[in-house]
């Protein structure tokens, strides 16, 4: 007989010798036939609030997953999560509660009183009188083992389960709490936040990494477009911005974005979250700097004092050794250098780099690793890069021999790039004559109108969302960081 049918068999057999009260088939009601118990209607209680000792003394329900279960001689114990923190309740009850459906992964409902705990673990148990097994959990089919510390790369073949351990769980409240700190950090800078279209018809940064959007299915001509043009999903909300940023001296949008990268690198995703800024009325990079560094601490601070726990079991268990490069790249401000003086430092190592490092190549992850390197291992700053590597969009330096454009990245340690932005062209003229060049001026009307009507020097950059927290979690594939990760050649679920 194979483990899981054995596991089948045991539980009938159980069910047969336990006194049970079923709703469902799976679902079951264990509990002490004291009257007093079911008296009063239970507070239900997240287990974060119940961790911290709410409602100590009164009759409390609390609902989730179980971690961990312990049956002893006369007690019974388990660990209960339900996605609010990381700590897991402890749950003490008479070996009589003890069921063999509560496994590992097994959904409950527990009620009892909430005590103080004689153990130093925690502060805080709940003294159970009933336990309804809501949903069970084949312990030996479910991928997950229970007292075993699954690595990212195991976890990651089950998109549709990891979100059951401590580890993705921690990740996704950190995901959670630094979308909030993104969003508090623009709103206390006095920014507005446009909601930018995912469907698009224009591609933002000419790179041509495009998806086409068109309906499928029997009622749709495949001959005619449904937007009339081509329509993609969004590379970047930034032209959008720009409209707005005509008459919104500050806004900001966060949200998905798209690109067709054929890519299979630690660092890249089909889909993924970025939190673009357009500030106007700027005088110079520095105006844009500043909002970048300002952003990156403030969202990184509230991170680390909101999620302790949970930034604490990656810089623990999963990346040790992160928390002391995080504490070193909130030290010191960040360093600027130009593209120029970047290209400098990169033929003046010794170290050998596999893409060529003359004045005019774009910078790799080899070279921007280690800038950062070079710079103390803190973000830095690279400014002005070559005119003919930016999109049509960056304000020409208009300098000679060497041509540049004002634009900057942000470069972190772990990562690599982080934000990419520039100020961006106002002037009607020379907008005008880059798009002519590119044979764009008729697709670009309505930008070059922009320009037309109170144009202000003005700029912008877009931070990757999820390459932001690789950079503070230390994490070193992009899939690990992202819900349902999509890149080419997958998208589970
Ligand atoms: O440098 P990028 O391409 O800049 C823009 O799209 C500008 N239009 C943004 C703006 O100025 N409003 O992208 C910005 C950032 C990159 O620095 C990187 O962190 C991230 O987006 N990024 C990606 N992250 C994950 N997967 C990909 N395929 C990414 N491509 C860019």
């Amino acid at each position: 007989m194979c483990q899981s049918a054995a596991f089948g068999t045991m539980l009938r057999a159980a069910a047969k010798t336990l006194s049970v009260s079923s709703t469902t088939s799976v679902s079951r009601v264990i509990s002490l036939s004291t009257r007093h118990y079911c008296e009063r209607t239970p507070t239900k209680l997240r287990v974060s609030e119940a961790v911290s000792g709410a409602e100590l003394g009164a009759n409390v329900k609390v609902q989730g997953w179980v971690r961990s279960v312990r049956p002893q001689k006369e007690n019974l114990f388990l660990h209960v999560n339900d996605g609010s923190c990381l700590q897991s309740l402890q749950i003490v009850a008479g070996s009589e509660l003890n069921d063999p459906l509560l496994t590992f992964g097994s959904a409950v409902e527990v009620t009892g009183v909430l005590r103080k705990s004689p153990h130093q673990k925690q502060p805080f148990e709940l003294e159970a009188h009933q336990i309804h097994v809501v949903g069970e959990c084949n312990p030996v089919d479910f991928p997950f083992k229970i007292k075993e510390r699954h690595g990212l790369e195991y976890i990651r073949q089950f998109p549709h389960l990891r979100c059951r351990t401590n580890a993705f769980s921690s990740l996704l409240r950190i995901r959670s709490e630094a979308t909030t700190a993104i969003h508090s950090y623009f709103k206390e800078s006095g920014f507005v936040q446009i909601h930018t279209p995912v469907i698009t018809s224009n591609d933002c940064e000419g790179a041509g990494e495009l998806f086409e959007v068109e309906p499928s299915g029997p009622d749709y001509d495949e001959d005619e477009r449904f937007f009339s043009v081509p329509a993609f999903l969004t590379v970047s909300g930034q032209l959008h911005l720009e409209v707005m940023s005509g008459a919104f001296s500050r806004v900001y949008t966060f949200g998905p974005t798209f690109r067709a990268e054929n890519s299979q690198s630690r660092r890249h995703l089909a889909e993924f979250f970025m939190v673009e800024a357009e500030v106007s009325f700027t005088q110079s990079l520095e105006d844009l700097t500043k909002v970048m560094e300002d952003m990156f601490r403030s969202a990184t601070e509230h991170v680390l004092a909101r999620c302790a726990e949970d930034v604490d079991l990656f810089h623990k268990h999963v990346t040790p050794g992160q928390r002391g490069n995080v504490d070193a790249m909130l030290k010191k401000k960040f360093p600027m250098i130009t593209y120029s003086e970047a290209i400098d430092i990169l033929n003046r190592s010794s170290q050998k780099f596999d893409f060529p490092t003359d004045w005019g190549c774009d910078l790799q992850t080899e070279h921007e690793k280690y800038l950062v390197k070079h710079c103390g291992n803190t973000p830095v700053f690279v400014t002005d890069y070559p005119y003919d590597l930016k999109p049509f969009y960056a304000r020409d330096n208009q300098d000679h021999p060497k041509h540049t454009a004002a634009a900057v990245d942000l470069l972190v340690p772990g990562v690599g790039e982080l934000c990419g932005g520039s100020l961006r062209e106002e002037r009607l003229d020379r907008l005008q004559a880059r798009l002519e060049e590119a044979g764009l001026e008729d697709t670009y009307s309505w930008y070059l109108d922009l320009r037309r009507f109170g144009s202000v020097p003005h700029g912008g950059f877009g931070l990757g969302f999820e390459r932001y927290l690789q950079c503070i979690l230390g994490v070193q594939n992009i899939k690990d960081v992202i819900p349902f990760p999509r890149f080419s050649r997958s998208c589970l679920l």
